[in-house]
C-alpha cells in the first residue's frame, strides 16, 4: 500500500499523558494530524495539549478511564463534535504489576485486563460504527514484545498482551474489505514512565528488560504504521527481531536466561514501597515521554547485537558441522 498522507486526518490517543502515548501523539501531530488525546490525569494532558498547541497543533485533550464505558463514549463523542470524524483511533494505555504470578493481588490480575485489553476493545467499539459508517478507519495498537514473548514478574500483563494481540488479529480479519485496518506495534522495552508508577510486590524499584530503547522508537514506528496500515511491526531489531528468532530456533535458552536471571535484571537496588502505583488511580509522578532509567547506550546495543549475532553463527555452523559429520 502507498504511503498515506496524514495532514488533516484526525487521531485519538489513549495513553497520552506519559511515555509512549506523548510522545506518538507529538510524533502524529508534527505529521499534521489533529489531536484529541486522551489518560486519566488532567493536568499532563493540558500541558501535552499546550505543549502542541505551541507547535500549531490542533489538539483537544478529553480525560477519561478506559476502564469506564462512558468515559469512552464521551472521548469519542467529544472528538466527532470537535473534528466531525476519526480516522485512527491509537490504543496505548496499558498498566502494569510486578510480582510473582501467586503472589499479584487477584485484583491486580483482573484490572490489569480491564485496562490492558477491555480498555483496547471498549475504544475499539466505540470507534468501529463510525468507521463502518465511512467504510474507512485505522484501529492502531501498541502491544509489546511481551505480546509473544513471557518474562518472570510480568505474568499478568505479559498475558493481557497475548489476549490483545490475539483479539486484535482476529478483528483484522473480521475487517477484511471493509476499507478499517487494523495494525500493531510490538514495542521493546522503551525508558517511559511506566516503571516510575507500575505497581510492585518486591519493594525495589522496577526497570525494563535490557536493552533499553528511545520512546520515540516506538512513536516512529506508530507513526509509519498510521501511514501504511494493516501491519504488525516489530520496530527494532536486538531487543525485538533477533530476540524472537533466537526464541524460536532456541527456546530453552530464553527460558534458562529469563527464568534464571529475568526477576534480577527488572529490579533496580532501590527501595520502594509501591503496592498499588497507578493501577486503581492515577498518580503524580512520571508525567511526559522520559522515565528515570535512561536507554542502553547505543554503543552497548551494537556490541550485544555482534556479540549475539556472532554466538547464534558459531552454534548454527557448529550444528551444520556435526550434521555433516554424523553423514
Ligand atoms: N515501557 C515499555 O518498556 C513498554 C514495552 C512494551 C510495550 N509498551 C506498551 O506501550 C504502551 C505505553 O506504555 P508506556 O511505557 O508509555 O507506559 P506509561 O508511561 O505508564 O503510560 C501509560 C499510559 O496509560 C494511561 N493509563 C493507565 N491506566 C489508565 C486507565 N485506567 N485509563 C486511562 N488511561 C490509563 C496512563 O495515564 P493516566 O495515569 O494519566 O491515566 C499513561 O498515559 C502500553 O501499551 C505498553 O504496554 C511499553
Amino acid at each position: 500500500m502507498a504511503s498515506q498522507d496524514l495532514k488533516g486526518k484526525v487521531a485519538i490517543v489513549t495513553g497520552a499523558s506519559s511515555g509512549v502515548g506523548w510522545q506518538t501523539a507529538v510524533r502524529l501531530g508534527e505529521a499534521g494530524v489533529k489531536l484529541c488525546v486522551t489518560a486519566r490525569r488532567v493536568e499532563a494532558l493540558e500541558k501535552l495539549r499546550h505543549q502542541l498547541e505551541a507547535q500549531g497543533v490542533e489538539c483537544i485533550a478529553v480525560p477519561g478511564d478506559v476502564t469506564v464505558q462512558a468515559d469512552v463514549e464521551q472521548v469519542v463523542r467529544e472528538c466527532l463534535a470537535h473534528y466531525g470524524q476519526v480516522d485512527i483511533l491509537v490504543n496505548d494505555a496499558a498498566v502494569q504489576s510486578y510480582g510473582f504470578f501467586d503472589e499479584l493481588p487477584w485484583e491486580h490480575l483482573t484490572r490489569t485486563f480491564d485496562i490492558n485489553v477491555f480498555g483496547f476493545m471498549r475504544f475499539a467499539r466505540a470507534v468501529l460504527p463510525h468507521f463502518k459508517a465511512r467504510g474507512s478507519g485505522h484501529i492502531l495498537n501498541v502491544q509489546s514484545m511481551l505480546s509473544r514473548g513471557s518474562a518472570p514478574l510480568l505474568a499478568a500483563y505479559s498475558a493481557s498482551k497475548h489476549a490483545t494481540l490475539g483479539w486484535a488479529k482476529c478483528l483484522e480479519m473480521e475487517l477484511e474489505g471493509t476499507g478499517i485496518a487494523v495494525s500493531n506495534v510490538l514495542v521493546p522495552s522503551v525508558a517511559t514512565n511506566m516503571f516510575s508508577h507500575a505497581p510492585t510486590m518486591l519493594g525495589l524499584a522496577p526497570k525494563p528488560v535490557p536493552p533499553t530503547y528511545d520512546p520515540d522508537v516506538a512513536a516512529r514506528a506508530v507513526l509509519k504504521c498510521a501511514r501504511r496500515p494493516g501491519k504488525t511491526v516489530i520496530p527494532v531489531f536486538l531487543g525485538g527481531r533477533l530476540l524472537l528468532w533466537i526464541n524460536s530456533l532456541a527456546p530453552a535458552l530464553g527460558k534458562l536466561i529469563m527464568g534464571r536471571f529475568g526477576a534480577r535484571m527488572q529490579m533496580r537496588d532501590e527501595p520502594v514501597v509501591r503496592p498499588e502505583g497507578n493501577l486503581f488511580r492515577p498518580v503524580a509522578e512520571g508525567v511526559g515521554p522520559y522515565g528515570p532509567v535512561p536507554p542502553t547506550p547505543r554503543w552497548v546495543r551494537f556490541s550485544a547485537t555482534a556479540g549475539l549475532a556472532a554466538l547464534v553463527g558459531g552454534v548454527v555452523l557448529g550444528v551444520a558441522g556435526l550434521a555433516r559429520a554424523a553423514r
